[in-house]
Order: C-alpha cells, then structure tokens, then sequence
C-alpha cells in the first residue's frame, strides 16, 4: 500500500517536472530546481526592493569593490519564475561594473532564458528593475561619499 502511495506521489511529481520543462525551458527549469543567489548580504553597497503589480516584492543586494560587482544576491516572495529571474540577474550582474550593469535588462535576463510563458514575462521585468534600483542606490551612494 505505501510502494502504491509513493508510486503515485513519484508518477506525480514527474509529471509535474515534465510539464514545467516543457513550460519554462531546460535553463528556467533548472535554475528553479537548483535556485543560486538566494539571501541577504550584510551591509549591501547597492540596495534594491521593488513591488511589481502582480504583488510580489524583489530585493536585490549589491557588494562592489573596485567599481566591479564581488557579491551579489536575491529574494523574493514570489513565483517561481520572479526566484530564476533574481538568480539570473544576481549571477550576470557578478563581475560587472555599474554601466554594464545598466545592460542587464528585463528582456537581457528573458533572452537568457530562452523565454518564459507570456503571462511571467513580468517576473523578468521586475528581478532587471530591482536589479536597477540596487544599481541606482550605489550611484547614490558613490555620490554621497564625494
Ligand atoms: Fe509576480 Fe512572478 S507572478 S513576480
């Protein structure tokens, strides 16, 4: 009786994972299995929470060191789809300066995907905006310290 239960919740859970592959694509679909970049950071240089108008807040978390992004991380309360976007525009802003961090965009981080279903197109857009604010609250930063 509990090989039947487990058989089923396993036949369950595949089918589950095959419709989302199907749905999202082998790199959304991956990154949702295994999400990377999530938490907070201590002390963030760059410092970003948005609400999208879906109702799900993003906040990305910045550290630069000589003008280059060294740390970098996400969470959200959102969908699924809003968690692989902040892990995708946490890992592409690694490395990069301020200007090449104004290139990664909402459509940057869905050409990254391969896409995603027209209706979590948002969640793209929202990981790129609150990517930018945290970009946008160390220029300020910068600024200030002038
Ligand atoms: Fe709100 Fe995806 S549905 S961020």
């Amino acid at each position: 009786m509990a090989n039947d239960l487990d058989d089923f919740v396993q036949d369950l859970q595949n089918q589950i994972y095959d419709e989302t592959r199907e749905a999202y694509g082998d790199v959304a679909f991956e990154r949702w299995l295994h999400p990377t970049y999530v938490g907070t950071i201590e002390n963030p240089d760059g410092y970003g929470q948005l609400t999208g108008s879906c109702g799900d807040t993003m906040q990305v978390f910045l550290k630069l060191q000589n003008n280059h992004v060294t740390e970098a991380s996400f969470q959200t309360d959102g969908c699924g789809s809003s968690a692989v976007c902040g892990s995708f525009a946490s890992e592409m802003a690694l490395g990069k300066t301020p200007d090449e961090i104004l290139e990664i965009t909402g459509n940057v981080i869905l050409e990254k995907l391969g896409g995603l279903p027209k209706e979590e197109e948002h969640c793209a857009f929202l990981a790129g905006d609150t990517l930018q604010e945290a970009l946008n609250d160390y220029m300020v930063k910068q600024t200030r310290r002038r």
